[in-house]
């Protein structure tokens, strides 16, 4: 059957398991929250146009700007659906546990609202990140002991990304699905069904200017990929956006690795767990990929506290796993 026109509401009230209603309903609001997102973003060269008339630092506080408003968004949408019992944000200090007088849900959330912010000034993409657990808990709100788990324990993940288009991708753990926003109907349409990675690409994605802050390993391990003498005869192409969710999402599609690994004064590197490794993993796993610090895969880190940064190796298998191999000094 043509899978033209199947929405994403109706295509996970068909996929997924009966009783998940509210599910459906959750995926719902964060395309909804991910439409309020867009419709800001395309407004953000207009503010910065009226800024850069006359303004030097409009540009720096237009970015922080849309971190909250998108955060905003996300809050107004989710706190009174009666679908979550509690938020957790990259840009809030402590988790949201909905108090007794809102109704709760049994999902908590987790998300990066604006990812690669520092691309609004230039127009280049952006996205949102999330990740979703239930609460199997007694009534009443969950605590940070509830929130703050193993990536293993999620029970959907995925991004919205704000580039040419904008495109909801989501794995519920059977498998990674893309709907693609049309515009002139505000409906996300299914465009990219069970995505399935390269288990070897030839792209790489990293911040090479901390090149000399990076292990050894993390540096022999890039100069390989520029050597030619691959089996295609080529050295890895780099691209890198400055948004994680991006060069994940080129990834996905396309096939290589993205890296942001520990530095001489940063050891856990720079991305957060919670709501940037561990989603984009659970996707990437979804996909046929793998994700890791170098030495565990990513969704078995414990978590201790809501921030938490990990160094993160990121896509196709084989490209992952040879990172490893460099990172634990067997090449
Ligand atoms: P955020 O905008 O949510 O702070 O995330 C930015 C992240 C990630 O998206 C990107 O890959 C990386 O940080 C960029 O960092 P550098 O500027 O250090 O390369
Ligand atoms: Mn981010
Ligand atoms: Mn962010």
């Amino acid at each position: 059957m043509s899978r033209t026109g199947v929405t994403l509401t109706r295509f996970i009230g068909e996929t997924e398991a009966d009783g998940a209603a509210d599910f459906a309903d959750l995926l719902g609001h964060i395309g909804l929250a991910g439409k309020l997102v867009a419709r800001d973003l395309r407004r953000a060269g207009l503010i910065d146009i009226l800024g850069v008339t006359g303004e030097t630092n409009v540009q720096g506080e237009a970015v922080k700007k849309l971190d909250t408003l998108a955060n905003d968004n996300l809050i107004k949408v989710f706190q009174h659906s009666g679908l979550v019992c509690a938020i957790g944000s990259e840009e809030m200090e402590k988790p949201l546990y909905l108090p007794d007088n809102l109704p709760r849900g049994r999902y908590m959330l987790l998300f990066d609202p604006l990812d690669g912010s520092s691309n609004t000034d230039v127009n280049m993409p952006m996205g949102t990140i999330f990740s979703i657990l239930r609460y199997n808990g007694k009534a009443g709100a969950p605590s940070d002991a509830d929130l703050i788990r193993r990536g293993t324990e999620q029970v959907a993940a995925g991004y919205i990304m704000y580039g040419s288009s904008t495109i909801l991708v989501f794995t519920s753990g059977q498998g990674v699905h893309g709907f693609t926003l049309e515009p002139s109907i505000g409906e996300y349409l299914l465009s990219h069904h069970a995505i399935k990675m390269p288990a070897k690409g030839s792209v790489y994605a990293a911040n090479e200017g901390n090149y000399h802050k990076w292990d050894a390993g993390a540096r022999q391990f890039v100069d390989y990929l520029k050597q030619a003498d691959k089996p295609s005869g080529r050295p890895y192409s780099a691209r890198y956006s400055g948004c994680l969710a991006a060069d994940v999402h080129r990834l996905l599609l396309g096939g290589g690795i993205y890296l942001y690994p520990a530095e001489k004064d940063k050891p856990q590197g720079k991305l957060r767990l919670l709501y940037e490794a561990n989603p984009l993993a659970m996707v990437v796993e979804q996909a046929g990929g793998r994700a890791s610090t170098g030495t565990e895969d990513i969704l078995k880190v414990a978590a201790t506290t809501l921030h938490q940064r990990v160094p993160l190796w990121i896509g196709s298998r084989e490209d992952v796993s040879k990172a490893e191999s460099f990172i634990q000094g067997a090449q």
